[in-house]
């Protein structure tokens, strides 16, 4: 699976050009292979229109509430009309500086998966846990929270590793770390919703992938796929790392 987060970026113009360049090499792309991108609210329309079939879309958030007084929040209902199909949730951008707890993690998973969306579930240590020897704690945590709700349906959720030091940094941990990392999400999985829902769910890695460095990740035994920030955002490489897959 690729996905791309657009985070904020990309007008309604630049996404009519990104799915342009992607309807011309629409035939690189494996059928074989999952791919979304995440456009912001304001690119959702244009990006399901125009962007090849195979290409699907995601919000960025959402908010668990039905409905009411919730300045600038956007609602189950309003994306299911744009014909998205997952939800980013819990990314450390949100979790960091839009004050997202674990808590309200897991009850947009539920309000997600009750709406029938795939919840993109982002978990991910900061430098400082890493240091202390907490990845696995902090993740295992994250992780467990924003599950405690969900589906027992591994098809209807995906989760992101992506180390919080690692995203727009240009580092990243081994493919090793990754995977080590990853199996051990696969395991609170496995505990929280069982072992059927753990082998079915796609684990993703994110921070920092690019074309030169997504085959390393993705050829590890755990890791489904790669979510990605600012090199999804150029259609080409988004191709050259779907033909690196
Ligand atoms: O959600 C994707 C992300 O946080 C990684 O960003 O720019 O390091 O690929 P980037």
């Amino acid at each position: 699976m690729l996905v791309g987060n657009w985070k904020m970026f990309k007008t309604i113009h630049e996404t009519r050009h990104f799915a342009e360049v992607l309807g011309r090499n629409v035939g690189k792309l494996s059928a074989d292979i999952d791919f979304a991108v995440c456009p912001p609210y304001t690119a959702l329309q244009v990006a399901k229109v125009v962007l090849p079939a195979q290409i699907l879309t995601g919000a960025q958030n959402m908010h668990q509430a039905e409905d009411g007084a919730y300045t600038g929040e956007i609602s189950a209902s309003m994306l299911k009309e744009l014909g998205v199909t997952y939800v980013v949730l819990g990314h450390s951008e949100r979790r960091q500086m839009f004050a997202e707890t674990d808590g309200g993690v897991r009850d947009k998973v539920e309000a997600a998966q009750t709406a029938g969306f795939v919840p993109i579930v982002c978990v991910g240590e900061n430098d400082s846990e890493r240091e202390a020897g907490q990845t696995m704690a902090v993740v295992g945590r994250q992780t467990r929270i924003a599950l405690e709700k969900a589906a027992k349906d591994g098809d209807k959720l995906v989760v992101a590793y992506e180390p919080v030091w690692a995203i727009g940094t240009g580092k990243t941990p081994s493919p090793a770390d990754a995977q080590a990392v990853i199996q051990g999400i696969r395991k609170v999985v496995a505990e929280v919703l069982g072992e059927d829902a753990a082998s079915q769910v796609r684990i993703l890695y994110g921070g920092s992938v690019k074309p030169g460095n997504i085959a390393q990740f993705v050829s590890q035994p755990d890791i489904d796929g790669a979510l990605v920030g600012g090199a999804s955002l150029d259609p080409e490489s988004f191709v050259a790392m779907a033909q690196s897959m």
